[in-house]
């Protein structure tokens, strides 16, 4: 349906993995060798789905993940994405290469929990500002993503781009064949921005073409355990880090005094080969166990998939 829905450049965006796909094909397959061994004739006449999460109750186990360009997708999707989450009463994190700004989203879903996902900019007064920013619209979780300091290698989605980020002419033609989306997300106000920073971005250049250039030359390569622990001096909530898939990772994140962990391989979207988060937790959550809030992302498609991490110790 999306891909009927969608031009093919921004299909591509989402559904790709990176390089041969072997991680991302590995993310679903993780989930056929993980099976129940239910109890029987336990009392269920009252289910509960609620579960504390960081300092909230979360409806259920299950929080939006943070993802780029949104806006490409569906006019304002970041802001109808977190209305949804508010809806059903569970977490939202905006990305910060998001196509809507903190404050509107926060604006726009008062009885929601939205958390902000960093990217650590080597200009570092960016960071600063953005946390400042965040804790100002009343923004108590922060989730820096330590996977992705360079662009993985996705194959399918360059080969829609001509150089650059400049499309090649059978994905602009493609993008024309798609009157609705170009009606829904081109017609309101062109080419959707990277509103959430555009304002540490040069005039003119945070147009989510041109823009993503100058994010990926601003991506703080020598991010740092040492980075993490000048960003716990100053952030003074929660602290989640995204990106782990080993024990020992996991327990530098709880030296460091992080309240969270996301293990997660980015979706097969970065180093291609990774094992599956699933896979992983089976080292971790012993690591994790009352010390930090254990997530897990990369593969999951259904509320099965759900019980089986929590089955694991994931928490949500
Ligand atoms: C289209 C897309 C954009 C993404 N953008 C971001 C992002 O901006 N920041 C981030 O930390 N993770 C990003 N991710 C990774 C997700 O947060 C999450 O880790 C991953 O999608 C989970 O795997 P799944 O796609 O199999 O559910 C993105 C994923 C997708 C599919």
């Amino acid at each position: 349906m999306a891909q009927r829905r969608l031009p093919n450049f921004i299909f591509e965006y989402v559904d790709s993995g990176a390089e041969d796909e072997r991680t991302l094909a590995a993310n679903r397959s993780a989930f056929d060798h993980w099976r129940f061994v239910p109890d029987a004739l336990v009392d269920c006449q009252q289910r509960d789905l609620r579960q504390p999460i960081l300092g909230g109750i979360s409806a259920c186990p299950l929080i939006v993940a943070p993802t780029g360009y949104n806006g490409m997708q569906r006019d304002k999707a970041d802001i109808k994405l977190a209305q949804a989450a508010e809806e059903i009463g569970i977490p939202f994190t905006l990305s910060t290469v998001a196509n809507s700004t903190f404050e509107d989203v926060a604006r726009a879903t008062p009885k929601g929990r939205t958390w902000l996902q960093l990217y650590v900019m080597q200009d570092r007064a960016i960071t600063e500002n953005l946390l400042a920013r965040a804790k100002d619209a009343g923004c108590d979780t922060i989730v820096v993503t330590v996977d992705a300091v360079h662009y993985g290698n996705r194959e399918w989605d360059r080969r829609c781009y001509r150089d650059g980020m400049s499309l090649n002419l059978r994905n602009k033609l493609d993008a024309l064949m798609h009157p609705r989306w170009f009606w829904d997300v081109m017609v309101p106000g062109g080419v959707p921005t990277f509103a959430n920073i555009a304002q540490y971005m040069p005039q003119g250049q945070a147009r989510a073409d041109n823009g993503a250039i100058f994010v990926a030359r601003q991506m703080d390569a020598r991010l740092n355990w040492e980075t993490l622990a000048w960003l716990r001096d100053r952030w003074p909530g929660n602290l989640v880090v995204k990106g782990i898939l080993s024990a020992a990772d996991a327990q530098r994140a709880v030296d460091l005094g992080a309240q969270g962990i996301v293990v997660t391989n980015h979706g097969g979207r970065q180093l291609d080969g990774t094992i599956p988060a699933l896979d992983a937790l089976v080292d971790i959550a012993p690591v994790c166990r009352d010390k930090l809030a254990l997530i897990v992302d990369s593969g999951f498609r259904r509320g099965t998939d759900i019980v089986k991490a929590l089955c694991l110790g994931a928490d949500s």
